[in-house]
């Protein structure tokens, strides 16, 4: 009695076993399905056509007047206007952190031209494949550059130099010109006005400096 119980315990576990095993065959029949709405979902799909929206677009652009987390105002620049670039400016003011950011985003996306020295004397001018002089921030030229001319050059580009836009968002500009600023002002620029009275470390415990902390660590994930 005991040894037809275990043979077919056996046999139980031998023919569960086999069932198991995937025949190669792809199986998208999911069988009976308890609750269909939770395998079949009732949600359009991105860029199908949808009945809801007069314009007939399941994906939406975002809602006016509004922001997606992590990101800022828009400027409200104009291409080619060199009168408001001259003006334009910022109110944001950065931490030692934050500096250090500016720092570390400036050499990858403009150290290549512009030089880790800041003085135009960048890898990709030197080997000669790039014929245009890049900007030597240490130049008596753009020492006392405004800054809006400058946050200008990166979104829109000037001349040889192509739109950052895309790549570096509003928060990462100003910090990369905060960096630059602030290596021209210990060579000969003007004084430093990007910088944050608060210390890295009073800055975590003050909330609006901490809310400004946060897109460093997302630029870092946008890497
Ligand atoms: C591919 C090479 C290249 C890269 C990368 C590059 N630049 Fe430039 N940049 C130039 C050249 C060339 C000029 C000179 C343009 C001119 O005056 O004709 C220039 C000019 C500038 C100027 C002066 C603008 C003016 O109005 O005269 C600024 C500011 C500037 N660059 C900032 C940056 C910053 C910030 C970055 C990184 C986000 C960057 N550049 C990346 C090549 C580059």
């Amino acid at each position: 009695m005991n040894k037809t119980k275990s043979i077919l315990v056996a046999s139980l576990i031998v023919i569960l076993g086999l069932a198991s095993c995937n025949t190669g065959n792809k199986r998208r029949d999911p069988g009976r399905v308890y609750a269909p709405d939770m395998f079949y979902s009732r949600a359009y799909d991105a860029y199908t056509s949808n009945p809801n929206f007069a314009d007939s677009q399941t994906s939406r652009p975002p809602v006016t007047g509004t922001i997606a987390v992590g990101h800022m105002l828009p400027d409200h620049l104009a291409e080619g206007d060199t009168t408001a670039y001259k003006t334009y400016t910022t109110s944001l003011r950065f931490n030692e952190d934050e500096l250090a950011e500016g720092k570390r985003l400036f050499m990858i996306y403009c150290a290549i031209c512009h030089g880790p020295e800041l003085d135009g004397n960048g890898p990709l001018y030197k080997s000669g494949k790039f014929a245009a002089m890049p900007a030597n921030f240490k130049d008596a030229k753009y020492l006392h550059m405004p800054v809006g001319q400058m946050y200008a050059a990166v979104k829109y580009g000037k001349n040889m130099m192509g739109s950052y836009a895309s790549q570096i968002d509003i928060k990462q500009r100003w910090m990369i010109l905060a960096f630059i600023k602030k290596t021209q002002s210990e060579n000969g620029g003007d004084a430093f006005a990007f910088g944050s009275a608060a210390t890295t470390a009073s800055a975590a415990a003050a909330t609006d400096t901490t809310k400004a902390k946060a897109p460093v660590a997302d630029a870092n994930k946008k890497g």
